[in-house]
């Protein structure tokens, strides 16, 4: 039988990623996976307030309070290994971190991103901007990746991917409350089931599901 694996979820904002992963939780949906706890990059995050709502430890790392990246990384690093983190979830979170922190937990932190990667992503690529330019570009189909994070945005080893139709009176708002509801808040807590379960091997930077 696994041991409990704790998870410290990332987030910077609304935190509708991480209501889903508390939700799925309480379903008994995260395998040998517990939410231990949840570090906020903005001081204001409402995902603060669902983790607290939900009886979880908090806490806040500011980015502005860090001279640069790499002096940023090295705390969350430090904050990461207090917290006995396992298992590493981006949800919502706006921060790209360096290798400080990316080759510490190699193949244990995953990020969920509204689009199919490797389409509109990487640097610049986040949150209602990803949707705007989806439309843009007038794609017939969007959806969402969950993929391991390494130094390089959006570029790690992708887990799962949900498409989602694209509609002609879609407004980036629109399209991405149905990228969330149909596909992130589905497949982020599918995989870190996965991770947790350990039922995931990477070999030559393509995942393999056990
Ligand atoms: C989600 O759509 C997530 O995929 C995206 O920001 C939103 C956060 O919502 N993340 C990125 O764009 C990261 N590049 P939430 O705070 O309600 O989970």
């Amino acid at each position: 039988m696994n041991n409990t694996k704790n998870i410290v979820v990332l987030v910077s904002g609304g935190g509708t990623n991480l209501q889903a992963l508390i939700d799925a939780q309480a379903r008994g949906e995260l395998g040998s996976g517990k939410i231990t706890c949840v570090i906020s990059s903005k001081a204001n995050a409402y995902a603060l307030t669902r983790a607290q709502n939900n009886g979880i430890k908090t806490r806040t790392l500011i980015r502005k309070d860090y001279n640069d990246i790499a002096e940023y990384s090295i705390a969350m690093r430090d904050a990461l290994l207090e917290e006995k983190a396992d298992i590493i979830v981006y949800a919502g979170f706006m921060t790209i971190l360096d290798e400080n922190v990316c080759d510490a937990f190699v193949n244990r932190m995953v990020n969920v991103h509204p689009a199919l990667i490797p389409s509109f992503c990487g640097k610049g690529y986040y949150g209602l901007h990803v949707h705007e330019e989806a439309l843009k570009k007038g794609v017939k189909v969007s959806g969402a990746t969950v993929h391991f994070v390494t130094a390089e945005c959006d570029a790690g080893p992708i887990i799962l991917q949900k498409a989602v139709k694209v509609l002609d009176d879609d407004t980036p708002e629109t399209l991405q409350k149905r990228i969330m509801e149909q596909a992130e808040w589905k497949i982020l807590p599918q995989a870190v089931k996965l991770l947790c379960d350990e039922k995931i091997a990477v070999v030559d930077g393509k995942t393999y599901i056990k």
